[in-house]
């Protein structure tokens, strides 16, 4: 799985996601984050259609919505979204949100999808350590990826550990916080430090945590900018003082108390 690669959500259907998508693909991303909820499937797939890159480099994920949820609603759910995208295989499947009664039968489903080789890696997004040892008792198939909000305000350090243990890879979402730790002045401080941007300092943090991370953007140059994290690196100070900037904050729902 890709280290990084672009998030599409609230990005429009239609020209603005495959403009999005084709100009990452042209900067070098080869993963790209999409659900069903984000409703950009269809332009999604025609960009990665229109590109030169084979589909085997692209690593590409999609989500089962919460209202889809269930064994046989999740398998149906499976078949629209690979027809939107118009892809034969998927890289990565996820559960979007841990829907109370449902998320067990949809592990069932994934697992199918999994062993009749229709997506290459399943995994769930959103989940507590409790909702993940739910999976743990019925499954055959244990989770490979765990996508939960993640930023320096939000570092998750218990779930980040216990998803080392059971070797599920961790994925940030809103890696940014959807724009809200721009000014932060340790932030600044330290890119200043490496001429480098906050959002490049909290995406190299991000990789230097061992965390996969999909920010969004549909600007040219900020798709430029948040995949060039390769070239610098952090110190363990640099480190310390990011992970103390840890408060607890989300800017999306707590996966205990959602209402969708
Ligand atoms: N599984 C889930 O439940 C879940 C929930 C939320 C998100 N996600 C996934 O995670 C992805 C990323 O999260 P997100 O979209 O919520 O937020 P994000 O990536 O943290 O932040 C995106 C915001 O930051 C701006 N931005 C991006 N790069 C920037 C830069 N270099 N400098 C300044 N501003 C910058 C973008 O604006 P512009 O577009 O105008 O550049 C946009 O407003 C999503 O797109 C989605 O794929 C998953």
């Amino acid at each position: 799985m890709p280290w990084f690669g672009l998030g599409v959500f609230k990005v429009e259907e239609g020209e603005q996601v495959e403009n999005s998508v084709r100009m990452a693909i042209n900067a070098g991303y080869k993963s790209i984050d999409t659900a069903a909820v984000y409703r950009n499937e269809e332009g999604v797939g025609k960009a990665i259609k229109e590109s030169d890159v084979p589909r085997e480099e692209l690593f590409i994920t999609s989500k089962v919505w919460n209202s889809e949820q269930g064994y046989e609603s999740t398998l149906k759910a499976f078949d629209e979204s690979m027809q939107k995208l118009g892809l034969d295989y998927l890289d990565l499947y996820l559960i979007h949100w841990p829907v109370k009664g449902k998320y067990v039968d949809t592990w069932k489903a994934l697992e199918k999808l999994y062993k009749d080789g229709k997506v290459r890696a399943i995994g769930v997004s959103n989940f507590h350590i409790h909702h993940l040892k739910d999976i743990f008792e019925i499954a055959e198939v244990k989770p490979m990826v765990n996508q939960v909000e993640y930023h320096p305000k939000l570092s998750q350090v218990e779930l980040v550990k216990f998803c080392k243990e059971n070797e599920i890879q961790f994925e940030a979402w809103s890696p940014l916080m959807q724009g809200q730790l721009l000014d932060n002045e340790v932030l600044q401080e330290i890119a200043d430090a490496h001429q480098k941007s906050v959002a490049q300092v909290i995406l190299r943090w991000d990789l230097q945590n061992g965390v996969v991370t999909i920010p969004k953007s549909v600007k040219e140059h900020r798709i430029k900018e948040n995949a060039d994290i390769f070239n610098f690196e952090l110190s363990a100070e640099e480190m310390e003082k990011i992970n103390s900037l840890n408060e607890n904050k989300r800017v999306g729902s707590d996966p205990d108390n959602f209402n969708f």
